[in-house]
């Protein structure tokens, strides 16, 4: 029987190796029979090391074909192999070069981890414990050093060969091979190593750094597909200019190369100098690329080369570490953005997005905090708590010690840390030293799980002109950390006069207020503000400055003022979606919304779609109706998915209703006719016109058709799009047909055809599994591209509760299912997959049983790998 703490690795037991890795020096000899592996590590006793101690490698699937220290072959005494690796039992005790010989078959890596090969080209993935599939090492991101990587391999199927860093030398090696060698100067840890062997095509471009160097950047891809990699070299070269502006951080070698690849088990991967990427985050032309594609590969491409500075040159010292790296390159990804695009926008897109995915995660079985302190499968912590919400975390900084401090904390950062493998702690303490301020407190953030609600509550005494403001905080308990400690929450605050603009006061007792920003960091605190001429109407949370759960004491009708008159546009948003969300959450459990009420609140939304101040994209945010899973988190427990769905879209007839015939004329007027441009401009009308199509579908008889006719009309994948995916996510008449032209269109192109899986899994309707059943079970369908998969599951699992958590059980029994096949060809898919069974805490006892039932049935029936293990102990115990 296992036991809890079986396999679990602790923070608390971190401790330096006993050696250290001082240089590196790897041979690949790559065929299509195998590639063969010659490693030569050069090693070095730490100072505090005990003559005699182990030296102990890790290997995951690796056969030792011969070993040797100092050019003589080891003893079979002298050495000693087994599933975790390979342990030299008593090393010389001075530096030593250890060379060791391993074969590979990539052909047959179905995991997509170390060296593998997608659609014919040799390739690599190493974070985090991907390298000790390549060779014998020290894989752990402590140990660093600089690399020499030369690969030889056929010059017909083979004719690029790259590594990370420059390269040295090239040239013919006999019997049609030809090699490569490249050399990394800056010493790095294993899991940024990388390795790319294939016949590719590329575009090229330079860039001139701040400093006058000059640096060739080049992105390769399929054959054919190079016209399609000219946005992605865009935002390179926009990224490297960013950061040279907001963060004064240069390039450092003389390439920059990136690599599309099909198949990838996430988004990309930051390799020094080689960035690998999942070519759905570089392929974009207008006709197979909507709009969101285009915003995300200009974020993920400055993702990763952002990761130069912040994950590269700094990295981290253990995996618990994780956020130190993503929280903070997110962060900076957001604000790239935020720069590019509309700021606004850019934030209500994020707060989205946290609140639909981590916010579940933190208040689930799942829940665990940006830094983890104990795991039984590392991969299963590259979370939305790592990464989105790591960066609400630095974000919070930025907020509390103001633009410029945080800016003097960062430069000390990266002067204080160049080089090295750090902590959180380190993180913390350059802020500390560079402004003076104990961080002592909001360090909980990283330490401690949960969603924080904060509570407000305010009263006017008119006849003293006195306003008070109490806020409070809570967080519910998560697995292993019953109690929780208050944080420090920035609560950026405006007051509202009655005629709608910002109200002054004269004294604030009871709590300090800085400009626009009360901190909250004990369990409550009372404000009382002298000098306020009328009641106030207060915007609590502008811009989102903490990443808790508010709710206040403000009615629907102070809420739609706040739509209407915020000077923060975040709040003007989340403002209308507060009152939009209750009004579902009341109605899905059983309290009809009064007349008066929802017609409230269509006033609301028509001002806002009639005010000439607010651009496209903003109102395009405003008329997006809350996502159901949004709702079931207001309902909090015994969540029925199909009353939610039913109640979202009652409530979207009652809007829609009245107003169809003027939401359809602004659905027509709003049409693009200039040529395609991805910009934000363009892309910010299209997406208001495709709100207001999902409105009129939902939400009138009129839609339907206007879908059906946008799909044929369309002439960019945005708009054709939307238009299907409203048809299929409403299930119209037109549905079926237009689903089957879109495959017949598009069948060939495999991104286009991820669309149609994702559109497909989206349908309402109860025969929904049925036809998700064939499509799996197909014999052509890709079953070990990560992309398929996801498409088809992940969407279903995350966006279509209402089947997926269905009364019956189907719903759950068709992803276990899957997920015991996907899991014995690639285990990391699967227990993504799996996550989505974090929901089962909402959901009323039936649904819940039905879930544990499925997940139970997986556990017992099945031999499981630890990725998937892990992920149904967790839920199962939550
Ligand atoms: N470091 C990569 C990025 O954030 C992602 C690596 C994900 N690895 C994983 N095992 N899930 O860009
Ligand atoms: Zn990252």
């Amino acid at each position: 029987m296992r036991t809890e703490t079986e396999h679990t690795i602790f923070l608390k037991d971190y401790a330096p190796t006993p050696y250290s890795v001082v240089a590196v020096d790897m041979d690949f000899k790559i065929t299509e029979a195998g590639t063969r592996v010659r490693t030569q590590m050069t090693i070095e006793p730490r100072p505090e090391t005990e003559p005699g101690t182990p030296l102990v490698l890790d290997g995951d699937g690796l056969t030792l074909q011969s070993i040797a220290i100092d050019g003589a072959p080891l003893m079979m005494v002298a050495y000693t192999t087994d599933d975790d690796g390979l342990t030299v039992v008593e090393p010389p005790f001075r530096r030593f070069v250890l060379e060791t010989e391993v074969n590979l078959t990539p052909e047959t890596n179905t995991k997509l981890m170390g060296l593998y090969r997608s659609s014919g080209t040799w390739c690599t993935q190493c974070e985090p414990e991907g390298f000790r599939r390549i060779t014998y090492y020290l894989d752990r991101p402590d140990i660093l050093a600089p690399f020499k990587v030369r690969i030889t391999a056929p010059r017909d199927i083979a004719p690029v060969l790259l590594s990370n860093g420059n390269l040295i030398d090239k040239g013919e090696a006999g019997d049609g091979m030809h090699f490569a060698l490249w050399e990394d100067p800056f010493p790095k840890p294993a899991y940024l190593f990388a390795l790319v062997a294939g016949d590719l095509g590329s575009i090229t471009d330079t860039f001139t750094t701040s400093s006058g160097r000059k640096v060739d950047l080049a992105i390769y891809c399929t054959h054919g597909k190079e016209a399609e990699c000219l946005y992605a070299m865009d935002s390179l070269k926009r990224s490297m200019a960013w950061d040279e502006k907001r963060f004064g951080r240069e390039y450092d070698l003389d390439v920059f190369n990136i690599v599309a690849v099909s198949d990838f088990n996430f988004g990309a991967m930051e390799n020094k100098g080689l960035n690998i990427f999942n070519d759905k985050l570089v392929f974009a032309l207008p006709e197979t690329a909507s709009d969101a594609n285009y915003a995300n590969i200009e974020r993920v491409i400055a993702h990763e080369y952002f990761h130069n500075w912040t994950g590269n040159r700094i990295t981290c010292r253990d995996w618990f570490q994780l956020c130190l790296k993503e929280g903070l390159t997110v962060y900076r990804d957001q604000e790239f953005s935020s720069d590019e695009r509309s700021r606004p926008v850019q934030r209500i897109h994020d707060v989205e997005n946290l609140r639909i995915t981590q916010f579940p995660e933190d208040g689930g079985p799942l829940a665990h905090p940006p830094r983890p302190d104990r795991y039984r499968e590392i991969n299963n912590f590259y979370t939305t708590t790592v990464y989105q919400k790591g960066s609400e975390v630095v974000r919070m900084l930025a907020t509390l010690l103001g633009e410029a401090g945080f800016r003097k904390g960062m430069d000390l950062y990266f002067e204080r840390h160049d080089g090295e493998a750090t902590t959180i702690e380190a993180f913390l303490k350059v802020f500390e030293d560079a402004t003076g301020t104990d961080l002592s407190q909001f360090s909980r953030w990283y330490l401690n799980a949960g969603t924080p609600a904060v509570t407000a509550s305010d009263s006017y005494d008119a006849a003293s002109q006195t306003y008070t403001l109490t806020l409070t905080q809570k967080t519910a308990p998560t697995p292993n950390q019953p109690d929780k400690p208050p944080f420090v929450i920035p609560v950026k605050f405006g007051l509202i006069g009655p005629n709608g603009s910002p109200m002054g006061w004269t004294a604030v007792a009871g709590g300090t207020v800085k400009d626009d920003l009360i901190v909250l960091d004990g369990d409550s605190v009372t404000l009382t503000f002298t000098g306020v001429a009328n009641r106030p109407v207060p915007s609590l949370l502008r811009g989102f400055s903490a990443p808790v759960k508010l709710s206040t004491n403000l009615t629907q009708q102070d809420l739609l003022f706040l739509a209407r008159h915020d000077s923060d546009p975040f709040n003007r948003w989340d403002a209308l979606q507060t009152v939009a969300t209750q009004l579902m959450a009341a109605a899905a459990t059983g309290s009809q919304p009064a007349s008066a009420d929802v017609d409230a609140l269509r006033q609301a939304i028509m001002d806002t779609l009639g005010d000439p101040a607010l651009d496209h994209a903003f109102k395009a945010q405003v008329i997006a109706m809350p996502d159901e899973t949004v709702i079931a988190r207001q309902i909090g427990r015994d969540v029925d998915p199909s009353a939610v769905a039913e109640a979202r879209h009652a409530l979207i007839r009652a809007i829609v209703g009245p107003v169809a015939e003027r939401v359809e004329a602004l659905h027509a007027e709003l049409q693009v006719i200039e040529p395609y441009s991805p910009g934000a401009a363009q892309a910010g009308r299209r997406s208001l016109r495709n709100g207001l199509l999902s409105l009129l579908t939902a939400g009138s008889d009129r839609g339907a058709a206007l879908a059906e006719a946008q799909y044929h009309a369309a002439s960019n994948m945005t708009d054709r799009y939307a238009a299907l995916a409203i048809s299929a996510h409403n299930w119209t008449k037109a549905a079926p047909a237009l689903l089957g032209d879109f495959r017949t269109r598009f069948g060939g192109d495999p991104l286009v055809f991820d669309k149609w899986l994702v559109a497909s899994s989206q349908a309402p309707d109860d025969a929904v599994i049925e036809r998700l059943r064939a499509i799996l079970a197909a014999p052509d369908f890709p079953r070990t591209n990560p992309n398929r998969l996801r498409a088809l599951l992940g969407s279903f699992v995350m966006s279509n509760p209402a089947q997926f958590a269905r009364a019956d059980g189907l719903g759950f029994r068709f992803v276990t299912e899957a997920a015991a096949e996907i899991d014995k060809v690639n285990p990391q898919v699967a227990a993504r997959v799996l996550t989505g069974f974090r929901i089962l805490p909402l959901l009323e006892a039936g649904r819940r049983e039905a879930g544990r039932a499925a997940l139970e049935a997986l556990r017992n029936q099945h031999t499981l790998s630890r990725n998937t293990g892990d992920i149904i102990d967790r839920i199962l115990a939550g």
